[in-house]
């Protein structure tokens, strides 16, 4: 009953309706603000069931519809999962709430982690007579790793203290230097009694020194329709709809995005592409559709559609990987175990995946990172985890809906962690560590040769830098590249070129185009294009290297001084067009997975050093422009 109400919720839910999950140990009352909020809201539950019988009258009409309202519980019951979450509804004149809540004495991590990546705001309550706790840090920490947008910090048994003003100033300042430290965009921090109701519903004349909102008046007020993803659209196919031989149609909800009747879409895995013919929603046909909208998509062409297939724009693709690296928050009872399979829950697809390292713990007080083996109960950690089947995912600092996932013990069908997944190496800081990464053996000890640098360059007549091309397959890298080397050659320079084909048939053909084997692919060309300007070479790669943040860890490995990142750049339909190898139509029928710009993202430099536009230029023409941008750096000596 409760995901009925749920999806009929959002069948026509804006800005006026909040989610929020509460976190607080038994102790801190939690259910005694909840109550407080019920009772004194003159909460209308019963209306929603009253609407709910209703709307089912109306929706039995409806088949489409009635498939999608009742689908995430069929694929909950087929699966035997179920997510121990009850939600809670009730409402004012201004606006609908649902509330994650966790029945009994149920873990207090739990109604948050799993709640999560819907909800827009995360109440924290502090208890005003115990201060700031660990689990109070912990609290604010999952907050911040599953990005909720809002947090709410309630200081609560204020009766216990006197309504002292002191005391909340003295927890609140306490919270405030913790809270600094995390990625939470908005706090907000309100004193109240849930016992006694001040500052929950009404504000009450025991704390005349508290000006701001009360607690329902924060929920109220709380701006949230910008928080939603609009710019990346996904949405993952629950359930393929057939009820008769003319239609056919993709039901599910729109995770982020918009969507508009006529778009191009991809369909991942497979990069098959086609056109949205028809959104069908609720109420008829629409022209376009957003998150968090559940609609049923038509395409143009009868393709192979399945359920945990994605629809995208094929401008802005996700990642697909079967391994990939998350923060996760442990909740299982018996701890997490390495290289054992469990269900791996993400978007509308369910697959198996097994932890194969934990990276480290992270201590909730002081934010540190510390080794451990494993994770226990309510303990956060990053994991590696390798699934049996690809992800199609973003990272979820960028999007919550693809980037978490939650994981069940395949025994207990228990809901016991939730992962929120992480680019690799995001920030220079840590880009930085990772390539200073000691090496897996300890007994290791750095030669240093006798000559130097500088007398290589004299030698050499050159600085040696390392020109590395980005783009698209059939974008021009391999051309530029040979005209580059044979002018450089040509006018006495030694300059050599690492190609993506040739690396990959000898050094590198271990590796596949999965995200993991690009990563390791441009790993090992960074470090060999730095040995070989080492050696004084000016060096020529020329890979499509499809992520920023390789590319910037080949920048760190390869030195700020020798890297010129230049961006090869032509549309993709002019690569299509140009199809050298016959690649991108192998791609489009499906022969040829994960293929950049079809079904794998490119990400385009976003201060490349130089840009060369290949749909304008010649290839003579881009030489030119290389040749003055190295000269300008001193490259070709004086
Ligand atoms: S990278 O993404 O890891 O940088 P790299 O430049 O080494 O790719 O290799 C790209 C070349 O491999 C392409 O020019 C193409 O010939 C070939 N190739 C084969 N499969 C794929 C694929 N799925 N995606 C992109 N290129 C592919």
């Amino acid at each position: 009953m409760a995901t009925d109400i749920e999806t009929l919720l959002e069948q026509n839910r804006t800005a006026d309706l909040l989610r929020f999950t509460t976190a607080g140990s038994v102790d801190d009352g939690k259910s005694t603000l909840i109550g407080r909020l019920l009772h004194d809201s003159k909460s209308i539950y019963e209306d929603h069931l009253e609407a709910v019988q209703r709307d089912s009258k109306k929706l039995n009409r409806e088949i489409v519809d009635l498939a999608l309202l009742t689908d995430g519980l069929k694929a909950e019951r087929e699966q035997g999962i179920t997510i121990d979450v009850a939600y809670r509804y009730f409402s004012t004149p201004k606006r609908r709430f649902i509330i994650a809540d966790t029945p009994g004495h149920e873990q207090y991590t739990r109604n948050m982690a799993t709640g999560a990546s819907n909800a827009s705001l995360a109440v924290i309550l502090i208890d005003a007579a115990g201060g700031v706790t660990t689990q109070s840090k912990r609290h604010g920490f999952i907050a911040s790793l599953l990005a909720i947008p809002h947090v709410l910090v309630a200081v609560n048994k204020m009766d216990l203290v006197d309504y002292d003003q002191e005391v909340y100033e003295r927890i609140h300042r306490e919270y405030a230097d913790f809270a600094a430290r995390l990625e939470l965009k908005d706090v907000t921090y309100i004193p109240i009694s849930a016992l006694e109701g001040d500052n929950v519903v009404e504000r009450g004349e025991r704390m005349p020194w508290y000006q701001g909102l009360t607690f329902l008046g924060h929920l109220e007020d709380v701006e949230i329709g910008g928080d939603r993803n609009l710019i990346d659209f996904r949405f993952p196919v629950q359930y393929v709809n057939r009820p008769t031989r003319e239609f056919r149609g993709y039901c599910g909800q729109i995770q982020s995005g918009v969507l508009r009747k006529g778009d191009e879409i991809a369909v991942l895995p497979s990069g098959k592409s086609s056109r949205v013919e028809r959104i069908v929603t609720f109420d008829g046909d629409k022209d376009y559709a957003h998150a968090p909208q559940s609609v049923t998509i038509c395409l143009e062409d009868e393709i192979d559609v399945s359920r945990g297939d994605m629809l995208v724009h094929p401008r802005n693709l996700p990642r697909m990987d079967r391994n990939i690296e998350a923060m996760m928050v442990w909740m299982g009872e018996a701890p997490m175990k390495l290289n054992v399979p469990y269900y791996i829950k993400h978007t509308s697809q369910t697959v198996r995946g097994t932890f194969t390292d934990l990276q480290y713990r992270v201590d909730p007080n002081q934010l540190h990172r510390e080794s451990a083996d494993i994770l226990e109960l309510n303990e956060i950690g990053r994991v590696n985890l390798e699934c049996f089947r690809p992800l199609i995912y973003d990272e979820s600092a960028r999007n919550r809906q693809t980037g978490s996932f939650i994981v069940i013990d395949p025994f207990t069908n228990v809901t016991v962690g939730a992962g929120m997944i992480i680019n690799r190496a995001k920030h220079r800081a840590q880009l930085r560590k990772a390539s200073e990464e000691a090496p897996v053996s300890k007994n290791i000890v750095e030669e240093h040769s006798f000559v130097s640098r500088e007398r290589r360059n004299e030698l050499m007549r050159q600085k040696p830098a390392t020109i590395w091309l980005t783009g698209l397959s059939g974008s021009g890298k391999s051309s530029i590249a040979k005209g580059l080397e044979e002018r450089l050659v040509a006018a006495g320079h030694a300059a050599y070129i690492l190609d993506g084909d040739n690396v990959r048939s000898g050094l590198n053909r271990d590796l596949g185009f999965s995200a993991t084997d690009r990563s390791e692919n441009i790993r090992r060309i960074a470090e060999v294009a730095h040995l070989f300007n080492d050696a004084g070479m000016i060096m020529i790669t020329s890979f499509i290297s499809p992520y920023l943040e390789d590319r910037e860890q080949a920048r760190t490995v390869i030195g700020d001084d020798a890297f010129i990142e230049v961006f090869v750049n032509a549309p993709l339909d002019v690569c299509e067009d140009r199809d050298p190898k016959g690649l991108y139509k192998k791609a489009r029928d499906g022969q040829i997975a994960s293929f950049t710009g079809v079904s794998a993202p490119y990400e385009a430099p976003e201060s490349a050093e130089v840009t060369l536009d290949t749909d304008k230029l010649s290839v003579d023409e881009c030489v030119d422009k290389l040749l003055e941008a190295l000269r300008k750096r001193g490259v070709l000596g004086a």
